[in-house]
């Protein structure tokens, strides 16, 4: 299991330390949660860009940037400067099917991976039609907002079933899950087919983040 560090919870005042401690944690991806005050009701922008420039100069660990904004373009634009590994928006944030294929062309037009995110009401079979243009599904496994939520049992429902349809249909789509993940909730991720577990609180607030790491990749 690779494990994707939200850093939606680092706290500004010993920042630059936690940075240090979770990049020497194991930890395979930084995960940028945007947040424009509009798609949902907490707004990231500021002190997202802020982290991601610094962590754009003291660290090669890839950037896996989830946006929950409703203009997606311009975040877009202004995440592809940092050069990150991937850029996830989300489903409900197209107005039509047509917007989203656009986006998705646009990212890997940048040369940039792109993933799509689906909300916990939203049923896994809304994304079947761009699951052969996509590198990730992010599988919200809380509501998108805010960090140290409970895992919605009824999302792991989700990510079994598409595991099942990528198998059935041969797609090579990574499945990637956030929100609510500790080390007690991460094997069964595994067992439905995840990939990639983003983590925040259960890191962060740990005394022991390559401890913490170790158990979210459940190494066999
Ligand atoms: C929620 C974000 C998640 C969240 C994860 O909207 O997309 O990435 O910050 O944090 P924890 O692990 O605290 O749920
Ligand atoms: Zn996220």
């Amino acid at each position: 299991m690779e494990v994707s560090a939200s850093i939606l919870s680092v706290k500004k005042e010993n920042c630059i330390q936690t940075f240090y401690n979770l990049e020497t944690s194991g930890i395979n991806y930084f995960h940028i949660d945007v947040m424009d005050g509009d798609f949902v009701e907490n707004n990231t922008t500021k002190i997202m860009t802020e982290y991601t420039e610094y962590l754009n100069t003291i660290t090669n660990i890839p950037l896996d940037v989830h946006l929950m904004v409703k203009d997606v373009m311009a975040y877009v634009k202004s995440y592809l400067i940092f050069e990150p590994r991937s850029i996830t928006m989300h489903y409900e944030a197209a107005k039509s099917e047509k917007e989203l294929l656009e986006w998705i062309q646009y990212i890997k037009e940048q040369n940039c991976k792109v993933g799509v995110s689906i909300k916990p009401n939203t049923s896994i079979e809304n994304i079947f039609e761009f699951l052969p243009y996509i590198h990730t599904v992010l599988v919200m496994t809380v509501e998108p907002g805010k960090g140290g939520q409970k895992l919605i049992p009824e999302t792991i429902e989700k990510i079994k079933k598409l595991k099942k349809y990528l198998q059935e249909n041969h797609l090579e789509v990574e499945i990637e899950a956030d929100g609510g993940i500790n080390e007690n909730n991460v094997k069964e991720l595994k067992e439905a087919g995840c990939d990639i577990v983003v983590a925040g609180t259960s890191i962060v607030s740990s005394n022991n983040y390559k401890e913490t790491v170790k158990k979210l990749k459940v190494e066999e």
